[in-house]
């Protein structure tokens, strides 16, 4: 039995330890925020934070995350008004939106390390979260507005 803290709450799993961490959340905690999309670390749909940092759940190992803080798209603030979560809205990014969730995720924990991102910076952390809509524009300036609406957050 693993014990493995979600947005803020702790689960003891009773799952096979190389479970991927995308299965725990969507088939054993009911979180389906986080998206499955390739299952091979390769379009970020299913990206996580864990202990803060972004990553891709679909191929982490539940087991790697014992004891560690996972924060989903469930948990990423309490009323989705993350900064984030606000400029996403106001600059109404998204389209189909399988991929936000992992867009959303990967753009938090970029303002965390970097609350003012350069186009570059935003293009390097989001380089491997795929948006089949084509979204890219618009999340680049949400991002940049994020940035704003989180001064002084
Ligand atoms: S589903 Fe994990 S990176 Fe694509
Ligand atoms: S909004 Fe459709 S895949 Fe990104």
């Amino acid at each position: 039995m693993l014990e493995i803290t979600v947005n803020g709450t702790k689960h003891a799993v009773d799952m096979d330890p190389e479970t991927p961490l995308l299965w725990v959340l969507r088939d054993g905690l009911k979180l389906t925020g986080t998206k499955y999309g390739c299952g091979i670390a390769q379009c970020g749909a299913c990206t996580v934070h864990v202990d803060g940092t972004p990553k891709r759940a679909c191929c982490t190992p539940v087991s790697a995350v014992a004891g560690k803080q996972i924060t989903t798209i469930e948990g990423l603030s309490e009323h989705g008004d993350h900064p984030v979560q606000k400029a996403w809205s106001e600059l109404d990014v998204v389209q189909c939106g399988y991929c936000q969730s992992g867009q959303i995720m990967a753009a938090a924990a970029l303002l965390r390390a970097r609350p003012k991102p350069t186009d570059g910076e935003i293009d390097a952390a989001l380089s491997g979260n795929i948006c089949r809509c084509g979204t890219y524009q618009r999340i680049r300036a949400a991002v940049h507005r994020a940035a704003e609406l989180g001064k002084g957050a």
